[in-house]
């Protein structure tokens, strides 16, 4: 199957059978949001995968009762760095250093330039930041989901502040930006599994400039 075929199998499914998703299949997902490109590449965000059956119980009723949140089989929760500190900054400059075995001028002017401007922004700006590139690699891990056959429900409908303290995520300087369950469809009570996709005309989306 082609991507774009499998982009159009895929949909936020309302209802999930509770069947198990292979490791394997888990692993590469998240190697898909793990190679997310994201600003500066500082990939400002954790992922917490929730097997815990309890887990996903006291979630749920923050979550507006979204029976996916407990059928799936793995719940990813997309969390974002509460700001950026030089610590954070630093710890993905000196890796990039570690991993490619030498140093840049460039790219440690670079490190200042970041050094003397995020961590004196506001940590919300900082945070709502963070959560974009938290989402670019959410969506990489929805379309990856889609290339191995499973199911993944976009899911914003939740209280992050209770979902951060279920997960203990400020004392971590994480913030829930957006959850991810992952399962297989439950196609005999999911009132959406057999309606067509809906997306506006190209022409509504895309304008050329030649
Ligand atoms: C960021 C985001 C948040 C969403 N939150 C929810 C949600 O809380 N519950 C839900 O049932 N669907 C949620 N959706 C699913 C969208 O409604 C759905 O993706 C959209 O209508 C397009 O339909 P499709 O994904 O089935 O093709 C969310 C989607 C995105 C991208």
């Amino acid at each position: 199957m082609e991507l774009l075929d499998k982009l159009n199998w895929r949909y936020a499914a309302k209802a999930m059978n509770g069947n198990v998703v292979p490791e394997e299949k888990i692993q590469r997902i998240l190697e898909a949001a793990r190679l997310a490109p994201t600003s500066s590449g500082l990939q400002p965000f954790e992922i917490i995968v929730i097997k815990n059956q309890e887990i996903k119980e006291k979630i749920k009723p923050v979550a507006w009762n979204q029976s996916v949140i407990t059928d799936c089989s793995h719940l990813l929760v997309f969390a974002a760095w509460d700001t950026y500190t030089a610590d954070r900054i630093n710890y993905m400059f000196d890796l990039t250093n570690e991993i490619r075995g030498f140093k840049n001028e460039g790219w440690e002017n670079y490190r200042q330039m970041l050094l003397s401007s995020y961590p004196q922004k506001d940590a919300e700006e900082n945070f709502n930041h963070a959560a974009k590139q938290a989402y670019i690699a959410f969506s990489q891990a929805i379309t990856a989901a889609a290339f191995e056959g499973v199911d993944a429900t976009p899911l914003e409908g939740f209280d992050p502040d209770a979902v951060d303290e279920i997960l203990g995520l400020r004392e971590k300087g994480l913030r829930s930006a957006v959850l991810l369950p992952i399962g297989y469809r439950k196609e005999n009570e999911d009132w959406l599994v057999d309606l067509v996709k809906v997306r506006k005309p190209m022409e509504d989306l895309v304008t050329v400039i030649d």
